[in-house]
């Protein structure tokens, strides 16, 4: 059983902070389906959440009812992410989450995210300072290191602990693999022997057998999963199924239909515009119809919908057409 200091998370199982992705629309269908543990915030600038400007404040909202949920902050500056760790848990969050693994350009040119994995030094300033602000337990979520040359992660999650964080994540790739890369395990493994905390796997775990594996091989003692989470968002139940000895089942190509119309009627609600509303469809299409059989064909449908009510009306054609198929 997973358990952050007293924070069970059920089955192991974590939904990885994805910007654009998991905001609270989004885990609300995660939750709706079930099986995951710990749901987590995209990830909030610090400065911004110290501030609490608005935008930011929209940004970290959770449901009373989802518990345990994690808010993840992103910066460099020891004092903001202090500031926003203490924001974060005067909210309500049960886990406050330092991002120490985006390799996105913006975030690393400010020398936050991934690049921090460069200087141990601020690291453990930062974390000292987190530490220090909040009584919830906090957590660190890396990648093994910068590049292939530099693979601290056993060093970096060591500090970590050592500083009072209470659990790991570590994604298997470098910031230089990028989302591409030769998989790679055994600094995983390294860091799970040096720690005593919890660490958790992050990277491809997109099933049963490659939580299991992953599990075999590192020894872990949680899963985080992303993109898997997005094209298949009932693989948490499935795992959690395998997990106690049970059958995991697809989804019904019903289910499937009515959980992505569900989906976008809640993107409709929340969305102001048509334009921001079918822009998300669009991103979660990209990652959704390759679970689909003939998923290329929805996929196509979706992007060429010039509206929401378009795109439902395709999405319910295209199920219906896969029905009459099976029939
Ligand atoms: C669209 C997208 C947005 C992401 N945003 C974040 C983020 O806000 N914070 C973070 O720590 N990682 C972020 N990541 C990385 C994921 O949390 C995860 O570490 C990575 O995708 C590897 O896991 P996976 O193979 O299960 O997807 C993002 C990944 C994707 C694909």
């Amino acid at each position: 059983m997973l358990m952050i200091r007293d924070i069970e998370i059920a089955n192991g199982l974590a939904l990885a902070p994805m910007e654009g992705v998991t905001d609270l629309t989004f885990r609300r269908l995660v939750r709706q389906i079930g099986g995951c543990g710990l749901t987590c915030t995209e990830f909030i600038p610090a400065r911004g959440l110290a501030e609490q400007h608005k935008k930011i404040m929209e940004m970290v909202k959770f449901d009373v009812d989802e518990s345990p949920v994690a808010i993840q902050v992103f910066g460099r500056d020891p004092v903001a992410l202090a500031e926003g760790a203490k924001i974060a848990q005067d909210l309500g969050a049960h886990i406050v989450d330092l991002n120490m693994g985006c390799p996105s350009k913006q975030v690393c040119r400010n020398s936050g995210g991934s690049s921090l994995m460069k200087e141990p030094d601020v690291v453990r300033d930062i974390v000292r300072a987190m530490r220090a602000a909040v009584e919830i337990p906090f957590t660190v979520k890396m990648r093994s290191g910068w590049d292939q040359d530099s693979k601290n992660a056993p060093d970096l999650a060591y500090l970590c602990q050592e500083e009072g964080a209470e659990a790991v994540t570590v994604h298997w790739r470098t910031r230089e693999d990028k989302y591409g890369g030769e998989r790679e395990l055994d600094t995983l493994a390294e860091v799970k022997r040096r720690l005593s905390i919890p660490v958790i796997a992050n990277g491809d775990i997109v099933d049963v057998s490659s939580a299991l594996s992953t599990q075999a091989y590192t020894k872990c003692d949680g899963w985080m999963i992303g993109r898997g989470a997005i094209k298949n968002p009932w693989v948490f139940r499935q795992i959690a199924t395998a997990l106690a000895g049970g059958t995991p089942q697809e989804p019904s190509l019903d289910e499937r239909e009515q959980t992505l119309l569900d989906y976008y009627e809640a993107l409709r609600n929340r969305f102001n515009s048509d334009h921001g509303a079918l822009g998300r469809m669009k991103k979660i299409a990209r990652y959704f119809t390759e679970g689909v059989h003939d998923g290329a064909e929805l996929r196509k449908l979706i992007f060429h919908s010039a509206t929401v009510e378009e795109a439902e009306e395709n999405v319910r054609a295209f199920f219906e057409r896969q029905r009459q198929l099976v029939a």
